[in-house]
């Protein structure tokens, strides 16, 4: 196959990570956590204090340096791999999506980055997991795949995640969190959460983790691209 790009989008919770990383690594694809950049600068801004004005989201989304090694993520220098997980960064990193300044810097890295390994010849293809790959950023990729489940699934699945990790939580509180940032990024005015036109729709609620990479695998392998009917 060729140098190939897969979009994978879908609401908070819904197991894109799992999914995506799995994916570029059966298929020897770039795997790129576009959440994981929000979210770095959802931290630079905490960090730094960063005001609401044009400069000063610009220079947020100029300067802050985003750097991927191996399963870390370095965010100025800092290895910021679990605290970007926190539900206040989750909170932040959502807010700031909306900004249309922030998007076009992310948009503008995101698609420099997967330009930059397709020229290297390092891997065949990218596997970007996000809210808008497949709408905005690579609305041209071969493969566009949006997977969803239903908010109370998401939930509970974050609670368990949650518990196995001896952190605890609470269910309701779980639930009302997902379906506010569910509302934050359907209802922003850019780039809203949508599945594309001829995105690839997967419930993950109907299916287990591997089914849904097995699912996904034979799609890309079988060459079938954008404009497919989806999994009902
Ligand atoms: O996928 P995630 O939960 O790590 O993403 C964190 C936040 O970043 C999410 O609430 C919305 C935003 N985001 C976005 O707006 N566009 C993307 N492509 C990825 C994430």
């Amino acid at each position: 196959m060729g140098f190939k790009i897969i979009a994978i989008d879908g609401p908070t919770g819904v197991g894109k990570s799992t999914i995506a990383r799995q994916l570029a690594a059966k298929l020897d694809c770039l795997y790129v956590d576009t959440g994981a950049m929000f979210r770095c600068l959802a931290w630079s801004w905490a960090a730094h204090g960063c005001q609401e004005s044009d400069e000063s989201l610009e220079k947020l989304g100029d300067q802050t340096r985003i750097v991927f090694e191996h399963e870390k993520v370095i965010c100025d220098d800092t290895d910021v791999t679990q605290e970007i997980r926190t539900e206040r960064i989750s909170a932040q990193a959502s807010k700031i999506s909306r900004f249309p300044l922030i998007r076009e810097v992310m948009k503008k890295q995101q698609r420099s980055l997967v330009e930059e390994v397709r020229k290297s010849s390092s891997y065949r293809g990218a596997v970007l997991e996000g809210r808008d790959i497949g709408t905005v950023v690579f609305p041209a990729a071969e493969f566009k795949f949006y997977v969803d489940a239903s908010p109370e699934i998401r939930a509970k699945r974050r609670l368990l995640q949650l518990q196995e990790r001896g952190e605890g939580g609470n269910y309701e509180e779980i639930l009302s969190a997902l379906r506010k940032r569910d509302f934050q990024d359907q209802n922003r005015k850019m780039a809203p959460l949508k599945p594309a036109d001829d995105a690839i729709i997967v419930d993950t609620g109907k299916l287990c983790a591997d089914e849904v990479l097995k699912h996904l695998l034979n799609r890309v392998l079988n060459e079938k691209e954008v404009s497919q009917s989806g999994v009902q």
